[in-house]
């Protein structure tokens, strides 16, 4: 393992090696024995996104792993005034041991990755959230002990999240179902990789039946604001509420990345009835990014 550019890069191995290592290093933390492998390392960290979770656990686990990280805005550094992400890979390599990027289009991820010397990790493009997607593989892990053969439902837009999802749910021995309405389909590579381990359809119902894990996330992505309103209208019907989940197996946890957008793509109710597992899954970014930076970085 090289970088982190999305969750098809990886291995079932390198999943497997990511989770352990996260669980490790949670227990760790909780037990007060400190790995400080990162010792003198710095990692630069480029958004041209907004983010509480991605910044803060990152920021968090350099910072409890010895290390420093920098945050970047692209408002504030030359990215952002047209300096080529060829070129600011290129420099960032000569200082810093790792990059973390957030931005639009995964192309841009790619080639910052080809023109670094040093590890490149996604922190969220429109087409995928491979760190969140560890978290969540984690967060199920813990409640539900292996995540082979289980049933994993994702309600909503076939976004970042819906790709990621289907990759390692797929990688991971999980039957994946996916409900969007029709035209918001996930990326269609993404699809045709996961085979038989992935169910698609536009009936919400038909997806949750007997789910063991239902996902979901906001109807409208982060530079797709103008979308918003017309977004609401093309997924009504597609909301996580006490209807759906009679549908889905007695047990069945709920994940959320957040932001959540109550009313939306979730209702109050559901929301507050799983916050223990979807506050377990945004602290799991801790960890799994912890593993991560130890396994690329240390
Ligand atoms: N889930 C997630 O990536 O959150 P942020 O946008 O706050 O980083
Ligand atoms: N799909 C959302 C996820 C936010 C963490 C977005 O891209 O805005």
């Amino acid at each position: 393992m090289k970088d982190l550019l999305s969750i098809s890069a990886l291995s079932k191995q390198d999943i497997l090696r990511i989770l352990n290592l996260a669980d490790q290093l949670k227990f760790d933390l909780k037990h007060g024995i400190a790995h400080r492998t990162l010792e003198g390392k710095t990692l630069a960290m480029l958004f041209r996104k907004s983010s509480t979770r991605t910044r803060v656990s990152f920021e968090t686990g350099m910072y409890q792993l010895g290390g420093h990280a920098m945050f970047l805005s692209s408002n504030d550094i030359q990215l952002g005034r047209g300096e080529p992400i060829r070129d600011t890979a290129r420099v960032l390599s000569r200082y810093s041991n790792g990059i973390m990027i957030r931005t639009f289009a995964q192309s841009e991820v790619e080639e910052l990755a080809q023109y670094a010397d040093i590890p490149v990790i996604n922190g969220l493009t429109d087409f995928a959230h491979p760190c969140q997607i560890l978290a969540d593989l984690m967060t199920i892990r813990e409640r539900q002990t292996v995540l082979e053969g289980l049933t994993l439902c994702y309600i909503g837009d076939g976004n970042n999240m819906a790709n990621s999802l289907i990759a390692g749910g797929a990688l991971c021995g999980m039957k994946v179902r996916v409900a969007t309405p029709k035209g918001y389909e996930p990326d269609a590579g993404v699809t045709a990789r996961a085979g038989d381990a992935l169910t698609l359809t536009n009936d919400p119902f038909e997806a949750a039946k007997g789910a063991d894990v239902i996902c979901t996330d906001v109807w409208a992505s982060m530079g797709q604001e103008a979308e918003a309103e017309k977004r609401k209208q093309d997924f009504a019907g597609f909301q996580v509420n006490g209807a759906l989940m009679a549908n889905a197996n007695a047990n069945a946890m709920v994940l959320h990345c957040l932001p959540a957008h109550r009313g939306e793509e979730i209702t109050d109710e559901i929301f507050e009835a799983h916050a223990g597992e979807i506050f377990d899954e945004a602290e799991n970014r801790l960890h799994a990014q912890k593993a991560v930076l130890e396994i690329l970085m240390g």
